[in-house]
């Protein structure tokens, strides 16, 4: 079963609520505020942006704010509970920028190179979102000259290497934490992640 189908389970919405509570608790905001993290994403006015699994929405609204009116964010998202939470904070604030999808980010649907910035915050590494398949997608959906910002957290696991090794990405820069990759031309066109 996909992460698609997953995300409308009762239960699995039941159990993940904790987890949300925490996400966006007061404590996190003020440990590592989200508008300082998201500077490393290089995020500009008027950007196409994909925010992969936004969870409770901790990041999305001031991605929203950095990219303007005249940016673009999709934020997705699986657990319904989830979305319908970043939905709802997103209407509060009056943003008109978002677009909240309940889906799997390793079949996103959305148009091929149509993203500029693509944000894996917070999302790996992530048991149902395996390098080997989300790397692609994200590849097929960013613009030639589109990035990939990474931030991970607690551990890195490897993950920086990895997304290196795949040969999807080249290395850009690392600030407030936070990986930036470019998007290349993948040489054999799929990524290799052992
Ligand atoms: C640890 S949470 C982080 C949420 C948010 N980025 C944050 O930092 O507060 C990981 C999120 O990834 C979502 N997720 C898991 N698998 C996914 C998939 N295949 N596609 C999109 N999102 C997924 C989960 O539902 C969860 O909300």
């Amino acid at each position: 079963m996909g992460a698609e189908q997953l995300g409308k389970s009762r239960l699995l919405n039941l159990l993940f609520k904790p987890a949300g509570a925490t996400m966006e608790s007061r404590l996190r905001r003020w440990l590592m505020p989200p508008e300082k993290t998201l500077r490393g994403a290089g995020l500009k006015p008027g950007q196409t942006v994909l925010e992969v699994g936004s969870g409770t929405g901790f990041f999305t609204l001031a991605a929203a704010e950095m990219i303007g009116p005249s940016g673009h964010l999709i934020a997705i998202e699986p657990l319904a509970d989830y979305a319908a939470r970043v939905t709802q904070k997103v209407r509060a604030a009056g943003l008109t920028n978002v677009e909240v999808l309940c889906r799997d980010a390793l079949d996103t649907g959305l148009d091929a190179a149509s993203i500029d910035n693509a944000l894996l915050f917070g999302v790996i590494p992530f048991p149902s979102l395996p390098l080997d398949r989300l790397l692609p997608e994200m590849h097929r959906v960013l613009k030639p000259d589109g990035s990939l910002a990474v931030w991970l957290f607690p551990t890195t696991a490897g993950v920086p290497t990895a997304i290196l090794r795949s040969g999807l990405f080249t290395g850009l820069s690392k600030k407030h934490g936070v990986y930036a990759f470019e998007r290349c031309e993948a040489p054999g066109g799929s990524a290799s992640l052992k």
